[in-house]
Formats: C-alpha cells, structure tokens, sequence
C-alpha cells in the first residue's frame, strides 16, 4: 500500500494505472461502516483508492470540527490489512488553493433534513468530493446509506455535472444493538452510548414522526428533525456527554418503494 501526501506525485501516478479504479473517500477515524465500503472496491475494482481528509468546509460548527477523532496510524492499518492500493492524504492548501472561491451548490435538497440546521454543509460536501472525484479520476465511487441526502446528492451532482464515475451506495453496517455505525459513535460516554441504542429502534417503530420525535426528547434526545421521505424515515439527533454533545443521524426504510410514496429528494 502506496501513501500519498502530495496531489502531484499522485497525478503521475494515476497515468500508470491500469484497469478499474474504485474511491473511497473518508475522513479517517475508520469503522466498519467504512471497511464494508473498502471490501466493496476490493471485489469490484482491479486498484482501490481511498483518501482520508478531514474537510473543514462541512463543518458548520468549529467544536466539532475540533472534537473529530483522529485516529490516522490504525487508519492506515486498517486500509493495509483490507487491501487498499493507495491512500491519499490530501492538504488544505493543495485541496483549497483557490481559498474557496469556488464551491458547488445544491439550492433544494441540500437545505432540508440536515442542512436545514447546518447552514454550507453539504456545499462544503459537494465541493470536496467534486474536487477528489476530479483528482483521483476513479471508475467507482462508494458511499455508505446512513448518510443518505449525502448519497442523493452526491449522486445527483454527478449525473447534473455529466461526470464520469458510478457512484455505488452501500447499506448502513450497525453495531448489534442496531446502532449505525459512525466516527462520532467514539465520542459517545457510556451513559450516551446506552441511550444512543434507542434512536435506531424509534426510527422503525410504527408511529408518527411526531409520535417518534417527542418519545426520543422524553428520553433524553435533543431532537434535530424526524421526517419520513418517500420510503424512509430521516433523523437526527444531539446526545449530551459531558461537557460535549455528539450529533447521531440515521435513517431507515419503512415502506416498500410504490409509485405513490415517491422519491426521497
Ligand atoms: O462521509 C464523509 O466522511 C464525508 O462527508 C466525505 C464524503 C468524505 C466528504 O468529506
């Protein structure tokens, strides 16, 4: 496995490929939700490429942006031992030498469920996996479900901009208590932990959204939103744990896809 620090030596590199190129972008802190992607790209591709940055454009709140885990050494293990060809870790002067004059933006789906409350994110999304998808130039792309707007429009961005690259959405991978995998699930304290283990089991359960959300804030959620779309059910909510606060979303499917339950987006 070749690690990569600068986006010129991986320009040079990437002439030399041969055959399919599967990505993953990440931002590090790497679970199983992310080897699921990996192994994916592993199967399908003949190079697999991830990359592990921390994209200070989403974070529309600096303390989270301060909180991220950075776990980059067992990152770099955990990509050794799954296979991974090439990591890239890219910087923010190479990734944002325009001081981020430019970006994408997405004016409808990208300012609901979780954009309503976190202003830029998903431009800040958009941006950075348009700029990696353009450096790493792959085949395939891999984006799991339990961030599934990101997934949409992610997906819509790149059929809107005509590129070249198949982006493959991968079911959410969940711990045994059905929680989904997450970076931020590293932060949760024991007491958070436990409660955590409700949010997933609330989102299936045959009741209202209202119904859902006020039993979640009974329990000791801040609730962000519960709204179900099309054939799933979207939330999000903010579990305190000591002098910190870790934001949980998910999202689960709770009917069969008909014409007349629609499209999510
Ligand atoms: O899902 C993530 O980890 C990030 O949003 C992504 C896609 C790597 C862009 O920074």
């Amino acid at each position: 496995m070749k690690v990569i620090r600068s986006l010129e030596e991986w320009r040079d590199l990437r002439r030399t490929l041969e055959g399919s190129v599967g990505f993953i972008p990440t931002m590090g802190a790497l679970h199983d939700g992310h080897t699921s992607l990996l192994q994916a790209s592993v199967d399908h591709d003949d190079v697999t490429v991830m990359s592990i940055y921390v994209n200070p454009t989403q974070f529309n709140d600096p303390k989270d942006l301060a909180n991220y885990p950075d776990t980059i050494d067992a990152d770099l293990e955990v990509a050794r031992d799954m296979g991974v060809d090439f990591v890239i870790l890219p910087v923010y002067d190479e990734i944002y030498a325009d001081g981020y004059r430019f970006s994408v933006d997405e004016n409808r789906f990208s300012r609901e469920l979780c954009g309503a409350n976190r202003p830029g994110h998903f431009t800040g999304v958009l941006t950075v996996v348009m700029k990696l998808l353009n450096i790493v130039r792959p085949d395939r792309a891999y984006f799991g479900k339990k961030d599934y707007q990101q997934y949409v429009l992610i997906r819509d961005m790149v059929e809107t901009f005509f590129m070249d690259v198949e982006i493959v959405g991968c079911e959410t991978v969940r711990e045994r208590d059905g929680l989904a995998m997450s970076s931020r699930n590293k932060l949760l304290d024991r007491e958070g932990r436990l409660l955590a283990t409700c949010f997933n089991r609330a989102l299936a359960l045959d009741a209202s959204d209202a119904e859902i959300s006020s039993r979640l804030e009974d329990l000791g959620f801040d609730v962000d939103y519960i709204e179900s779309r099309g054939p799933r059910r979207f939330g999000a909510v903010v579990v305190a744990c000591g002098d910190r606060t870790v934001r949980l979303i998910d999202n689960v499917e709770i009917k069969q896809v008909d014409e007349e339950v629609g499209e999510v987006a």
